[in-house]
């Protein structure tokens, strides 16, 4: 959910339309992640100018409007720094009524920085809950503000510290500034007053920092600065809460003479100068990565500062328990993992990739010829969940689902008593954690808000917390004491497919571990190794139905209002999955019924006109199955039915079916979900839906 994108180069000159080009593409790769109007702020011609562009829709028509602006695109910067982002609105609608007027000019795009909101530009992901009384604040002050959105009261606050004390250095100003947002956000912030310098914060929301050099940089870390005194002194501090609560006197600065300094090692020349280097910023990796393989991912209430090709991290308050340096990693992802190759959407790559997703998931974890499964970042910590007194998952969307699938293997495998949450009922009900609760947080983002906030609440009771995540550097990922990277790789669709099976295969083999001492399971695991390792050849015999599910969608479920999907057991989440993937994306009302609970009211539905899947593949509750699907037949219903091949039961040429092939119990739902993917892709491009981009949803949703 919205994506913020900088770029800064330092001695290395660029042409406007190299800068503005490159923040472009940067944004376009961010996409993905959901948004409704897009911009960026770049130096304008003069000192002292910015150029901001904001516009509604999707980023080719930001730059649409670029290219109408007439903007001189050849000018050079030997030194810059753009900032731009895609937003997603939760405050005020979308712009252009946010677009503050231009005193000083007949033209609406250039906002020159006479306007007090352009001295600072800030992009932010998330949310500020206290913007309405920082809002309140300045405003008595004399400020008045342009948008209802929770950004500008970060940009005026700002420029009103400034204003205070001009000779504020940039890192002191922002700290100021940040340590006054309540909320969880990314974002960076620029200035007319400190050129070609930003500020990256984050807090709760996603930052890699990418960084290139022509020369190989000297160290691959970078130093963690703290205040001496933290950011504030006691009596500053007292201000600051005397000012939210009168509203008469916002905080005033410390001292500059009270910060330390220290040189960014790596970017420094063997004789102490700054290096020529480029810093690209980003909520996500798969902007980066086209320019460099290097990355530093930002901590929770890190603060960066990019000035003179020199990065330097600083922290709000003095040992706060975390490391002392930042890692210079090299990421392994390629572009074209995040390009959508010969596929027409991104889902649809997704869903054709899970082959070869679900092997990356098992690689170097699962040894079915030795019939054993290790999984690295638990090893230390099995034993302690073995004991623990109930395992608790956590999660939303796709995510719950997957969790839901797996929770009768994982209470058969270790008999450890086992809920599901959704995070955000979790929440609300404020439900009871201990300490001896091992709480399982899955999520493919890493950075869903309310699973974010779950884990939060768990870490504070004490309970050992466990991530099952996709993207490596997240938030979850961070927090948890420990975990299972899924390794689906990029999902970029909004509707999550490979991240679901690979996060069941993850979470199998999780079950896996932890009951690798138990002597009475030892058959059902070895049997349940060996069906994982038939699975991707599974899923490559599935997906050459393509072409019958895509004939099958057009022929039942066109102009239809609304369709039921029943399984039971293991597969009423595979049906619960179903049901979201079509609801997300072809906007058809789509519901999931226990196949047992079909009399107990939904069975009114039914009549010959309604559309009906049923998820009838052989299990221990096939002949129960077997009566919810009599029952349908009987009040006319002809339900498409998802069984496997050959089944002498669906033999009849009347029955409309997609055969699947047979696995394990616990693991059909892999298979069975297959065929509900390509429904939910056909059935939205039959309509000519957007697929990637649904309306009113993102990727990943990092606001409560
Ligand atoms: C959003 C997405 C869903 C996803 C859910 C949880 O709602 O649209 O596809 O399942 O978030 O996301 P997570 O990244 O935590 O798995």
């Amino acid at each position: 959910m919205c994506g913020i994108f900088g770029y800064i180069n330092y001695l290395v000159e660029k042409d406007r339309k190299f800068i503005v080009d490159t923040l472009l593409n940067g944004l376009s790769r961010l996409e993905y992640r959901g948004y409704d109007s897009a911009g960026m702020a770049v130096d304008g011609n003069k000192k002292n100018e910015v150029f901001a562009f904001k516009e509604v829709g999707k980023v080719a028509k930001l730059k649409e409007l670029i290219e109408q602006s007439a903007t001189d695109m050849t000018k050079t910067f030997e030194s810059h720094a753009g900032i731009s982002h895609t937003r997603w609105a939760t405050h005020g609608t979308p712009p252009p009524s946010e677009l503050p007027p231009s005193p000083n000019s007949t033209d609406s795009i250039l906002i020159h920085s006479s306007d007090p909101l352009w001295e600072f530009s800030v992009v932010h992901n998330g949310i500020i809950t206290n913007y309405k009384e920082l809002k309140a604040l300045l405003e008595t002050k004399g400020f008045r503000f342009e948008t209802e959105t929770d950004t500008e009261c970060i940009a005026k606050l700002a420029k009103y510290l400034y204003d205070q004390h001009p000779d504020i250095e940039f890192t002191v100003l922002a700290k100021a500034v940040i340590k006054e947002l309540e909320g969880a956000f990314g974002l960076l912030m620029k200035s007319v007053h400190y050129p070609h310098e930003v500020i990256a914060a984050r807090k709760g929301s996603p930052l890699v920092i990418g960084v290139k050099t022509s020369k190989k940089m000297k160290v691959d870390f970078v130093d963690v600065e703290y205040s001496e005194d933290g950011v504030l002194s006691a009596e500053q501090a007292s201000q600051n809460v005397a000012a939210k609560k009168s509203a008469t006197s916002l905080l005033a600065p410390p001292d500059k003479s009270l910060l330390h300094r220290s040189q960014s090692r790596a970017f420094l020349s063997d004789d102490g100068i700054p290096q020529p280097a480029e810093f690209f910023l980003s909520s996500d990796p798969s902007a980066i990565v086209e320019h460099t393989k290097k990355v530093l991912y930002l901590e929770d209430d890190d603060i960066a500062h990019i000035h003179e090709g020199q990065l330097n991290i600083h922290r709000l308050t003095k040992d706060d328990g975390t490391s002392n340096v930042r890692a210079i990693q090299t990421i392994e992802l390629e572009l074209q993992e995040i390009m959508k190759g010969k596929f027409d959407h991104f889902m649809q790559k997704e869903i054709f990739e899970q082959p070869e997703s679900v092997v990356n998931t098992m690689r170097g974890r699962l040894d079915v010829a030795n019939k054993r499964v290790t999984l690295g970042g638990l090893r230390q910590y099995i034993s302690t969940i073995r004991r623990c007194r109930r395992i608790i998952f956590i999660a939303c969307g796709t995510s719950y689902h997957s969790c839901m699938a797996v929770r009768g293997i994982f209470e058969e495998l270790t008999e450890i008593p086992i809920a599901v949450e959704l995070a955000s009922d979790f929440l609300d009900r404020q439900a009871p954690v201990f300490r001896d609760d091992t709480c399982v947080f899955v999520s493919q983002s890493g950075e869903t808000a309310d699973s974010l906030m779950a884990l939060r609440y768990c870490l504070e009771r004490g309970a050992l917390t466990v991530g099952v995540v996709n993207v490596v550097g997240s938030s979850i990922s961070l927090l948890t004491h420990c975990g299972v990277h899924i390794n689906a790789g990029p999902e970029i669709g909004v509707a999550s497919t490979k991240a679901y099976t690979s996060q069941f295969v993850a979470m199998v083999m999780f079950a896996l571990s932890l009951s690798e001492d138990r002597a009475s399971k030892q058959k059902r695991r070895e049997e349940i190794m060996e069906g994982l390792g038939q699975i991707s050849e599974q899923f490559k015999q599935i997906l050459k139905l393509n072409d019958p599910i895509k004939d099958l969608c057009a022929k039942f479920f066109k102009n239809q209002k609304s369709l039921l999907l029943l399984g039971r057991g293991a597969q009423f989440p595979t049906a619960l999955e179903g049901a979201l993937k079509i609801k997300e994306i072809s906007y058809l009302h789509c519901e999931a019924v226990m196949s047992g609970e079909l009399k107990h009211g939904v069975l009114a539905l039914v009549d010959e006109n309604l559309p009906i899947i049923m998820i009838l593949t052989r299990d221990s509750l096939f002949t129960k199955s077997l009566n919810a699907y009599q029952q349908v037949i009987a009040r006319g219903g002809r339900p498409i039915v998802i069984c496997n091949h050959d089944d002498p039961e669906f033999s009849s040429a009347l029955t409309e079916k997609i055969d699947v092939p047979k696995t394990v119990d616990c693991l059909q739902g892999l298979l069975n979900v297959i065929p509900l993917q390509l429904i939910s892709y056909w059935l939205a491009v039959g309509e000519g839906l957007n697929v990637d981009f649904p309306r009113n949803l993102a990727k990943s949703v990092t606001v409560e």
